[in-house]
């Protein structure tokens, strides 16, 4: 069952604080690294799956998408985005991503930002954005990296040299992982790397570039306060062509 934190209070008040809310792709570190990875957007017709506040919805009318089309299950989320929105060529919908109903061959990119690691139907999605896609279209995609949604009770533990060290857990044990983030019990789904490249593959994905990204050692000189997280691989950044 969908759990839809994003629509409780508390925790929606708390995304809001987010660098990544307050400032946009530029307050998301690995954009850069995401945006290296998209087809050209002119022209193209745009999903955005997990759309949030909608704010690559809106750059990528920026950047000259001919439309585009934000799904969310979170009505808060989707309240701020159209919030933010003043263009006719940007939808945003309703839509719970474990029942996926989306248009068929109606789009050449399919984008998604953090949004995939909440969905326990994986496989069906995929499917469904497949069919989505005109062939030869584009899914480019993050999640968080598997090595951080594998533990049961995630944290730093501190190595034999007295140093902070990701304590790496149940990592081949895929499925729900319950985990504490400001200040909510927030479900996400652990999938190993084998795991989501075989279920790309199994969609019919071929897939193009794959990235384990980390802080730059310029944004780590920038950030001291990421050193932990600059040790390893935080998100899994993808993308895959509809064969
Ligand atoms: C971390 S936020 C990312 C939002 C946006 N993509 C961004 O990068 O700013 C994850 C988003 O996925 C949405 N989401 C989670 N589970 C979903 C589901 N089952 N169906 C649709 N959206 C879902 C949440 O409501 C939330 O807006």
């Amino acid at each position: 069952m969908t759990q839809n934190i994003y629509d409780d209070p508390d925790f929606h008040a708390a995304y809001l604080r987010l660098p990544r809310s307050v400032e946009g792709l530029e307050g998301a570190p690995e954009w850069p690294s995401l945006r290296a990875m998209l087809p050209p957007v002119p022209g193209a017709r745009v999903l955005d799956v997990g759309c949030g506040l909608g704010w690559f919805s809106r750059w990528a009318r920026q950047a000259g998408a001919a439309s585009v089309l934000g799904v969310d299950v979170s009505a808060r989320m989707l309240a701020g985005a159209r919030a933010a929105t003043a263009d006719p060529a940007i939808t945003y919908a309703q839509a719970d991503l474990e029942q996926p109903d989306l248009p068929v061959a109606a789009f050449d990119l399919a984008y998604s930002s953090l949004a995939l690691h909440y969905i326990a139907g994986l496989d069906g999605l995929l499917a469904a954005l497949a069919r989505s896609l005109v062939a030869g279209g584009m899914l480019v995609a993050s999640v968080e990296h598997p090595i951080w949604t594998a533990p049961a009770a995630p944290g730093w533990l501190t190595d034999a040299a007295g140093q902070p060290a990701w304590g790496v857990t149940c990592y081949l044990d895929e499925g729900p992982r319950a985990v504490d983030w400001l200040g909510a019990r927030v479900v996400k789904q652990h999938r190993t790397m084998s795991g989501w490249l075989a279920a790309l593959a199994q969609a019919g994905f071929n897939l193009t570039r794959l990235e384990e990204w980390a802080p730059s050692p310029a944004q780590l000189a920038a950030h001291p306060e990421w050193v932990n997280a600059g040790q390893v691989p935080n998100f899994l950044l993808f993308a895959a062509r509809r064969g």
